[in-house]
């Protein structure tokens, strides 16, 4: 006998990396912003969303950094040698938790620290009615060059109808996992996001608009605008 139940909806957070386009002597994800590690003020957002059920967070083997964590975290020291196997472990552990197959699994940069529960909020209402799910994105504001080997425009794309992907990408905990294991065998080459491993099944994911403040901290002038955007919040 089968039991009617709501899927759930989980936070998972990719914190595996190593931050090497941020500089300094350590992992980005980890280094203070406003006061407090960048991890901190993400997790803080997801917290704040009623309607997130746990927050699993995969850091690197025997990273201990995030003992202050508390009992509403969940931590597992799987991740990978890329983003997408980070992501993959931690399907596999939320799944080894309990999580079932149709529950909802929020995939987040931990270093997009500027989130918030509203944006949060507006993917899960946007998501929770569609049979795919989808990603905060942010429709192209700039023309698009490609370059050539000598640093000169190649060709120009028109930014009408192009996107830049943010996170959460939030999809079925069952299907990711599956979209993301037909990619293990080749070290998971050319999935730089959830959406790539579900549009590479066969699916079309929603773009839902995100905002510009959701930015990935990737290079350190990156941290100083996080630095700013938090500090003007909380003043
Ligand atoms: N990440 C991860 N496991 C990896 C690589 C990245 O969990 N093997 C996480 C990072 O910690 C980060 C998120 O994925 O929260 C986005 O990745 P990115 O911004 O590329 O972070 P890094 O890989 O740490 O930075 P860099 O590429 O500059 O080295
Ligand atoms: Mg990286």
């Amino acid at each position: 006998m089968t039991t009617a139940h709501s899927p759930r909806c989980f936070a998972l957070l990719p914190c595996a990396g190593s931050g090497s386009r941020a500089g300094a002597g350590q992992p980005k994800q980890y280094r203070l912003v406003a006061g407090a590690p960048m991890v901190r003020h993400t997790l803080a957002a997801f917290a704040a969303v009623a309607r997130i059920a746990g927050a699993l967070v995969v850091v690197a083997p025997g990273d201990e950094a995030l003992a202050w964590a508390g009992a509403a975290v969940t931590v597992a020291d799987c991740g990978g040698a890329t983003r997408a196997e980070s992501v993959f472990n931690g399907l596999n552990v939320l799944l080894a938790q309990g999580a079932r197959a149709d529950d909802w699994a929020l995939v987040h940069d931990a270093a997009r620290c500027l989130i918030t529960p509203a944006l949060i909020d507006a993917l899960i209402d946007a998501c929770l009615p569609d049979a795919v799910g989808g990603l905060l994105a942010l429709p192209l504001a700039d023309t698009l060059k490609q370059a050539d080997a000598g640093g000169r425009i190649a060709a120009t794309f028109p930014r009408a109808g192009k996107w830049l992907a943010q996170t959460p990408q939030m999809f079925r905990v069952g299907l990711l996992r599956d979209a993301l294991a037909a990619h293990a065998a080749s070290g998971f080459a050319g999935i730089t996001d959830e959406a790539s491993a579900i549009e590479a099944a066969g699916h079309r994911p929603l773009l839902v608009r995100g905002s510009a403040r959701n930015f990935k901290v990737t290079y350190p002038e990156d941290l100083v605008m996080a630095e700013i955007l938090l500090r003007s919040a909380s003043a």
